[in-house]
């Protein structure tokens, strides 16, 4: 080979490289030019033939081309890699100024909501939370809670009967939450610290009443508990629910069959201008709220419920959830908790995640 040939070579080479337009031309001319059965590679399989300096010659001759070429081939590549990129850049966009995607439309019930709030408080303070059935019995809503048959309690309940097995005594929607005592009584040993939130069923509707609301019920059981501690409780629940401080909380004699001594639990506030507002506003007769019935547990149940009433004792007091969240919340109909309307649930829900905690707020 010539050196004249040498330097076309380069040139036509050179030039191919050149015009390679994309990565995969590019490509076929490194193949047809370094592979193994390149130009290039072609003419250093001939080099044996000739001799001494003249192998010598055109062998350095011919790697100035393999490196002119190589190098010519490397800053092709580095070219055509950032034309594809910022092709790739104009073709790939993202529109920024497009809305975002909706949030999902979910809220959480007052319900839901406040039920989690006094979870959060009484978990707090050392309770778990039991449970029983909706559909109960005789024994567990009425007679066990020291409400024997014809006692005038059982009328004053609104009781929701259902069809009895012959003879047996009809099963009730429970009236309230208080049968879950004896439920807990019996199935654990004191020392005994629950709260059991649930549905409960009254024959009753009008803006503050509907036929099933909810109530939560604590129960609290061991050697020593005395009335101090019920007061204590439900002191610091109060306030803590309402998140008011100084609300004055006032405990009023009363009377239930399954409490005695029992007291009707009153909060403050203020129905100026027609208004009911929960919170500190002085001790005038007109500014009570009645919110809960309390008491200590009646021996009799204790004895009903397998505890032996010589030994333990407790308290347990009983409030309206649906109750508390309208208070809480200035809701004035409690129809509308059950109505089921997706607007009202909009205005009124809360965000799921928001999980209600005494550390990060209720
Ligand atoms: N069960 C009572 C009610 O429904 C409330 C209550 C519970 C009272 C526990 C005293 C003790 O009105």
């Amino acid at each position: 080979m010539t050196a004249s040939e040498v330097t076309e070579l380069q040139a036509a080479l050179l030039a191919e490289v050149a015009a390679a337009d994309n990565l995969d031309a590019l490509e076929a001319v490194r193949v047809s030019a370094l592979g193994k059965k390149g130009r290039i590679t072609a003419q250093m399989k001939g080099l044996g033939q000739l001799d001494g300096d003249a192998r010598k010659e055109a062998g350095q001759a011919l790697n100035r081309v393999k490196d002119a070429v190589q190098d010519a081939i490397t800053s092709r590549q580095a070219d055509l890699d950032s034309v594809a990129l910022e092709a790739r850049l104009a073709h790939e966009t993202v529109d920024v100024t497009l809305p975002p995607r909706p949030r999902p439309g979910g809220h959480l019930h007052p319900v839901s909501q406040v039920t989690e709030e006094c979870i959060a408080i009484f978990g707090e303070m050392g309770f778990t939370v039991a449970e029983g059935p909706d559909i109960e019995d005789d024994f567990h809503n009425f007679t066990a809670l020291n409400i024997p048959p014809e006692h005038p309690a059982r009328q004053m309940h609104d009781t929701f009967y259902l069809e009895g097995k012959d003879g047996a005594p009809q099963p009730v929607l429970r009236t309230h939450t208080s049968p879950v005592q004896i439920r807990t009584m019996e199935t654990s040993k004191p020392p005994i610290r629950v709260i059991a939130p649930g549905r409960t069923y009254r024959s009753d509707s009008d803006a503050t009443h509907t036929p099933m609301f909810h109530q939560i019920e604590a129960l609290v059981i061991d050697e020593t508990t005395h009335m101090g501690h019920l007061k204590g409780c439900i002191i610091d629940f109060c306030r803590a629910f309402f998140d008011i401080p100084d609300l004055p909380v006032r405990f009023r004699p009363s009377h239930f069959p399954f409490t005695e001594p029992s007291m009707e639990v009153d909060i403050g506030c203020s129905r100026e201008g027609g208004e009911l507002r929960i919170g500190n506003f002085g001790e005038g007769a007109d500014n009570w709220l009645e919110i809960m019935g309390s008491g200590m547990v009646h021996p009799k149940v204790l004895e009903y419920g397998g505890i032996d009433s010589t030994k333990y004792q407790g308290f347990a007091f009983g409030m309206g959830i649906d109750r508390i969240a309208m208070l809480k919340y200035g809701i004035p109909d409690l129809r509308t908790f059950f109505d089921a309307d997706i607007r009202w649930l909009k205005h009124y829900g809360f965000v799921p995640l928001a999980v209600p905690s005494m550390v990060r707020g209720l």
